[in-house]
């Protein structure tokens, strides 16, 4: 809370010096204290002072790694941008890291961005970290003080092939593979499947072979191969754009189902399939 106090001197001392000898403080910001996001709607004319547009200074879903961007949109801020300022605050250790077009902070991946005449302050963070998630404080240099607070979330998508690691089939039947990549804030722009570390074309004189895809909060993509053949078997490795790639292994059976178990590492699923056929074996 010191440092909080601390930053609202530093803000009000840079406030006075960019005044001019205009008093831009005058106006405090509790019309902002209440609205929300159908209030920011109404006529800016009705407001006396500055205030958040919430809406637009959204919570932030980051990829790990790809730059990302926090907006603070100020409207109002008239022609007090010289006089009132407008930081950013990361809250898990107070540490100031922008105060108008300025950065202050000595970590390079934070810059502050505001281009002339724009209601925006943006906090550009490149290479995010899972440790930079957390809460950021958009301030500005009222008398008191205004916050607006914007989550940051850094997320590493995953990828999921759906009844790995080993798929059994019989000959002849379809192979479905569906692979799902989750936590991803964008939807891959594509996904590549291998077979035995050869991409699988579609148009390939193997034939039968589609790929389903599904884009949403996650995106889904089917390989199904119809017809299965045993040169069909070995690694399939699902590759999203955006993603670390995942394997499983088919194994399409030949309907010897004891030497598809003396082949297949993972016993389980053989085991099965030998109680299966022991069982049909004492039907009969
Ligand atoms: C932002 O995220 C926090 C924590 O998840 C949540 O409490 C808050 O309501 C969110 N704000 C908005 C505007 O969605
Ligand atoms: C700046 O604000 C003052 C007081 O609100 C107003 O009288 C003046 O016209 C404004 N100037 C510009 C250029 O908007
Ligand atoms: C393939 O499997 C997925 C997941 O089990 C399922 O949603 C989808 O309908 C299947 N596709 C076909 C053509 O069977």
């Amino acid at each position: 809370m010191l440092t909080i106090n601390w930053t609202t001197w530093l803000l009000g001392i840079a406030a006075l010096v960019g005044s001019n000898g205009v008093c831009g403080l005058v106006h405090s910001g509790s019309s902002a204290k209440n609205g929300d996001s159908f209030q920011n709607a109404l006529d800016d004319t009705t407001r006396s002072g500055p205030y958040f547009d919430k809406w637009a200074s959204k919570n932030v879903t980051a990829l790990l790694g790809k730059t990302t961007y926090l907006t603070c949109r100020v409207k109002n801020l008239g022609n007090k941008t010289m006089t009132l300022q407008v930081s950013w605050v990361r809250h898990r250790d107070v540490h100031l890291l922008t105060i108008g077009r300025y950065t202050y902070t000595s970590d390079q991946r934070f810059r502050a961005i505001h281009q002339v005449h724009s209601d925006d302050w943006l906090l550009q963070i490149k290479y995010p970290q899972h440790r930079d998630s957390g809460i950021y404080e958009c301030q500005v240099s009222t008398t008191p003080h205004m916050s607006h607070f914007v989550h940051l979330n850094v997320v590493e998508p995953t990828t999921e092939i759906v009844g790995g690691p080993d798929h059994y089939i019989d000959r002849g039947s379809t192979i479905n593979l569906t692979c799902i990549v989750l936590h991803s804030p964008e939807p891959p722009a594509y996904i590549f499947w291998d077979h035995n570390d050869a991409i699988i074309s579609y148009d390939s004189t193997r034939g039968d072979v589609s790929v389903v895809t599904e884009k949403g909060d996650s995106t889904t993509s089917s390989l199904l191969v119809q017809q299965a053949k045993p040169s069909d078997s070995g690694r399939y490795t699902c590759n999203p754009s955006n993603a670390q790639p995942k394997s499983i292994t088919v194994h399409v059976l030949n309907g010897e189902y004891p030497a598809a178990m003396q082949h297949g590492g993972q016993a389980k699923q053989p085991r099965l399939y030998s109680l299966l056929l022991c069982l049909c074996l004492l039907l009969y």
